[in-house]
């Protein structure tokens, strides 16, 4: 059955039912078959979407400024150098003038206590484009990527190895909405956050899936169907970047350790790669990458998001 997510906020996939996501997967799957049989869809005529940023994009700023194009709506690019913001001016009332020009509010960010703040006071939803917690857009793509590769997310097994970042965080959510097998396999001091893990478990026991942690790579990746890394240094981490580096390279995804996993394993990365760090050429460019097909599936998931919710 149908659910409306009209007005809703779209700031972690823990706040989202299993019914709801599988409505966004359902719509991703029809958006991005009009686009390829060429046929309009625009519910967003007349809408704009204001886009802030305090850090660097490239696949979230033009996917969500394309998406809002194509889907027949306006999207603003924010910089945090140009708002009032930058001045002192609060996150609540940037909220709330916003809220009197825009449909909704993208905000990609370092604190995820600003998105929430955000979202408190706008009268508009506000969707994450990342946090240093979490990044609810890109594992929806991911899992949905995975769908599409599998046929189905539940009982799939994903290893992601390297920090418990971000995404790491959202892809565990992602994983326990849609009954995966997720291990997330980090050095000690690089583990995921305590707190999402026990709540990604607690969503886990509606759909069977199950949340692991690991801290042996090769034992991580033996068996699995999806093979997943992230940067070892995330934006705004740069100064630790050499004892990272080297916490982490034991960590690396390459042709060795893929071999561990299923033949028809898929490779994923949210992507921007840092090769020869995290992954190698090898891996990113070989026959079990989905990279660039996970990349353009951002475009279609985050249509479908903004189609529900504004
Ligand atoms: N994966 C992702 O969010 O990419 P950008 O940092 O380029 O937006
Ligand atoms: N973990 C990375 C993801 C970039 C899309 C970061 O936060 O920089």
């Amino acid at each position: 059955m149908a659910v409306t997510l009209k007005g809703r906020d779209f700031v972690s996939l823990h706040d989202f039912t299993v019914e709801e996501i599988e409505q966004i997967f359902d719509t991703a799957r029809f958006v991005k078959m009009m686009d390829k049989t060429g046929q309009p869809f625009q519910p967003l005529k007349g809408k704009t979407l204001g886009m802030i940023f305090t850090k660097p994009s490239t696949r979230t700023r033009i996917s969500f400024e394309v998406a809002m194009f194509e889907l027949g709506g306006h999207a603003l690019f924010l910089s945090s150098q140009d708002l009032q913001l930058r001045r002192g001016e609060t996150v609540a009332d940037t909220a709330r003038v916003l809220s009197r020009y825009v449909d909704g509010i993208m905000i990609r960010t370092f604190s995820h206590d600003d998105v929430l703040e955000l979202a408190k006071y706008a009268a508009v939803p506000v969707i994450n484009g990342l946090t240093d917690l979490l990044h609810p857009c890109q594992a929806a793509a991911d899992v949905f990527t995975i769908i599409e590769k599998k046929g189905t997310a539940r009982g799939v097994k994903l290893a992601y190895l390297g920090d418990g970042n971000n995404v790491a965080h959202s892809l565990m959510f992602a994983g326990a909405k849609t009954g995966m097998h997720v291990v997330v396999c980090s050095p000690p001091g690089y583990e995921p956050n305590p707190e999402i893990v026990r709540l990604a478990r607690e969503d886990a026991r509606a759909t069977g899936a199950v949340i692991e942690l690991a801290s042996d790579p090769r034992e991580a990746v033996r068996g699995a169907d999806v093979v997943y890394t992230d940067v070892w240094v995330s934006m705004g981490q740069e100064a630790e970047r050499d004892e990272r580096v080297k916490a982490l390279t034991p960590y690396q995804i390459n042709e060795d350790i893929l071999k561990l996993a299923k033949p028809d394993a898929i490779f994923e990365h949210c992507l921007p790669a840092h090769r020869g760090e995290e992954v190698t050429d090898g891996v990113m460019d070989g026959v079990h990458s989905v990279v660039f097909d996970e990349a353009e599936n951002r475009l279609h998931v985050q249509k479908a998001i903004l189609a529900l919710t504004l």
